[in-house]
């Protein structure tokens, strides 16, 4: 084992049986998060970059079993943020400091591309980098978010198990969601993607492929997190809440791609206290902060023991600023985008 992860951090390879060997065994795993904190160091810096997060439509029309605001949940009170809402947000938290607002919202059809358009390029004005997590799209609704301004895109591919994909997400196709990907990075993006730990039925050898999966399209960005059972879900008596295993299959995304983006992802906040903190000292290098108000906040809930902070947007970046420094690291100065690290590791000497 322990020369398994040796060959990691230095080639950066492993198969899909040496990967589900080290998942599978947890006698090394604080081995494993040394070697990915050693490797996150080395490729992308000490700086933890905060993306402020704007969720701005809780409208969804898939059913995904294990999404809270999946579309037949009929206790959760939708809601649209408009056009200037959304752009105010994104004024404040840049004046906050952020230098990346992630705009995010159910998959929907509620924000007519000229409706985004108008929103990209306004947000764009403002002189900061944009991300958009809005779900499947066509290939021109793409370009024309990248021609508005959009910097960046995150889908997750969930599961690369297609079985398992198309029982959990009900009426959707896993080979759309990957020419998603495709088309996102053949436009320009940086394009994010990720998967959940620990469904139901969910196998250690397809993690093994998720990580496989990243790797293979060449993603700029990795979000991987523990599945959270909601209670308003048909999952909700599934077992989830695989901390350990999401940290693991996060460490392993960082030793077979070790100059991505890797956010310290809310839900392994929510399982543990420190998650987060946890994640950054395990290979992870970004952090997204929600800026949406309260109001809408509540009503936009995945899975339950999502952090809601009880400070204001403000305080809570405080917050997490001090918590970040608190363990010798440094806030991102720039925006954070792959491209720089690619870069920088090009004109530095090894
Ligand atoms: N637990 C954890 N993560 C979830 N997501 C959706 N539902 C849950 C849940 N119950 C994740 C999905 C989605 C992202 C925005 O939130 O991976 O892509």
């Amino acid at each position: 084992m322990h020369e398994l992860i040796q060959k990691a951090e230095q080639t950066h390879m492993l198969c899909q049986e040496e990967l589900t060997r080290i998942l599978s065994d947890s006698s090394f795993d604080k081995e494993l998060f040394a070697a990915a904190d050693r490797v996150r160091k080395k490729y992308v810096g000490d700086e933890v970059h905060l993306r402020g997060l704007i969720e701005f439509s809780n409208y969804c029309h898939n059913n995904c079993l294990y999404c809270g605001i999946r579309r037949d949940n009929k206790k959760v009170k939708r809601f649209r943020l408009s056009p200037e809402q959304i752009i105010d947000l994104a004024t404040k938290a840049k004046e906050y400091g952020y230098q990346t607002i992630v705009m995010q919202s159910g998959e929907e059809k509620g924000f007519p591309v000229e409706t985004m358009q108008h929103i990209i390029s306004e947000i764009k004005m403002l002189g900061i980098a944009l991300t958009l997590s809005m779900g499947e799209k066509t290939y021109e609704e793409y370009k024309a978010y990248k021609e508005a301004g959009a910097d960046r895109y995150l889908l997750r591919i969930e599961t690369t198990d297609k079985d398992l994909y198309h029982r959990l997400d009900p009426g959707m196709d896993w080979e759309n969601r990957k020419r998603c990907l495709l088309d996102l990075k053949k436009l320009g993006f940086e394009a994010g993607s990720g998967s959940l730990v620990g469904l139901p039925g969910q196998s250690i050898e397809s993690i093994a492929d998720d990580i496989l999966f990243l790797k293979e399209v060449g993603v700029d960005m990795a979000g991987i997190g523990p599945f959270i059972p909601h209670p308003d879900t048909p999952l909700k008596d599934a077992e989830g809440r695989a901390f350990t295993l999401s940290l693991k299959t996060m460490a392993l995304t960082r030793l077979l791609l070790p100059d991505i983006n890797i956010p310290a992802t809310t839900a392994m906040e929510a399982l543990i206290p420190n998650g987060r903190i946890i994640a950054l000292q395990s290979g992870a290098n970004v952090i997204m902060p929600n800026v949406t108000d309260e109001d809408h906040r509540k009503h936009y809930v995945l899975y339950p023991g999502k952090v809601i902070p009880k400070e204001s947007v403000e305080d809570y970046r405080e917050n997490i600023v001090s918590r970040i420094t608190a363990i010798g690291r440094t806030i991102g100065t720039g925006r954070g985008f792959r491209g720089d690290f690619l870069k920088q590791s090009q004109a530095k000497p090894d």
